[in-house]
């Protein structure tokens, strides 16, 4: 039964990874393999959100998430329109919540929105009436590259319970490292931080890693390493004593992935800054590296949360759910 497979997702919005249940990410992850295969087909497009509008709100620059997003609502079948803040009335001094209103009152079905502050989605969300997906919002979350990056690992490992990830690089900044750490500990995996301590959270001890500052041993026997970028834009002053030193100590190399399990799969949700936290060699090697599969995991699993947001959207229209 079509309805089937959309019964698990019961919230209007994605804000945030943070609440979920694992049957509700197991149920997106689900979802998702349909949509893979769909998009390995040459005619991929569908009709589920025919007479939908889409519209990504990009706050921040963003490359691969956007045009993520976009092609997700087109191969959809949904009218994508793409906002950036270059161009657009906030360079004029809009406000969040007017810039909000004024495209609420074009009646969007989906709004997917990122942003450089932390909560200003989740602020967002509370005023416009369709389906809000967060794109990234400053160094809180990005829920739906911990979901892509969920799936790449099931579909290559089998399971998420009980393997050991390492996640290495600026965790300070980094909402990426954020979502993945609260769905990798939903759903029973064991998640380590490699980083050195000025680019770490004052709260990391609450977030159920554990920490190492030396790769050798916060590497050893994982099964995955999540290698990060450097966030300098979100940096004010200096956190690393030299991007040579950073590479030298830090930097995903042969000799630091020989610590790794021997099949261990390399990830990164890019931008890649070869040289600084990962070689080209390792970031290469089509054995190890999943880092294209994670781009075309991404387009899968945006399809599926649009497509479970306008499902769970039509029901509360027809008052089958709150
Ligand atoms: C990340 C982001 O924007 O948070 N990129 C992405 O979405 N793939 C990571 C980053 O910018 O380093």
């Amino acid at each position: 039964m079509p309805g089937n497979e959309h019964s698990g997702y019961p919230h209007p919005h994605l804000l945030g990874i943070e609440g979920l249940a694992p049957s509700e990410i197991e149920a997106i992850l689900d979802l998702s393999e349909k949509y893979v295969t769909q998009n390995r087909q040459v005619d991929k497009k569908q009709s589920v959100l025919r007479g939908r509008t889409q519209i990504n709100l990009f706050f921040e620059s963003s490359t691969r998430t956007r045009t993520s997003f976009e092609l997700a609502g087109k191969r959809l079948g949904a009218d994508v329109i793409n906002m950036s803040a270059d161009g657009s009335a906030i360079k004029k001094g809009e406000t969040l919540i007017d810039t909000a209103m004024t495209l609420n009152a074009m009646h969007p079905d989906v709004l997917v929105v990122r942003h450089p502050d932390s909560g200003a989605v989740e602020l967002l969300s509370q005023k416009v009436d369709g389906a809000v997906i967060n794109a990234g919002d400053g160094s809180h979350e990005h829920p739906t590259q911990a979901l892509l990056d969920a799936l790449t690992i099931r579909r290559r490992l089998g399971r998420l319970s009980g393997l050991i990830v390492a996640i290495s690089g600026d965790i300070l900044h980094s909402r990426v490292a954020r979502s993945n750490i609260l769905l990798l500990n939903i759903m029973g995996a064991r998640v380590r931080v490699v980083a050195p301590p000025t680019l770490l959270p004052g709260d990391i001890d609450r977030m159920g890693v554990e920490v190492f500052h030396d790769p050798k041993r916060g590497l050893a026997d994982v099964d995955i390493v999540m290698m990060l970028r450097l966030q300098t834009e979100r940096m004010q002053g200096s956190f690393v004593p030299s991007v040579r030193e950073y590479y030298r100590y830090f930097g995903l190399d042969r000799a630091k992935l020989a610590y790794a399990k021997p099949d261990a799969l390399i990830m990164h949700p890019g931008p890649m800054n070869r040289g600084v936290e990962i070689d080209s060699d390792v970031a290469d090697d089509i054995q190890r590296s999943v880092i294209r599969e994670q781009v075309e995991m991404g387009v899968a699993v945006r399809m599926a949360m649009l497509d479970l947001l306008a499902h769970h959207r039509r029901n509360t229209l027809a008052g089958l759910v709150a």
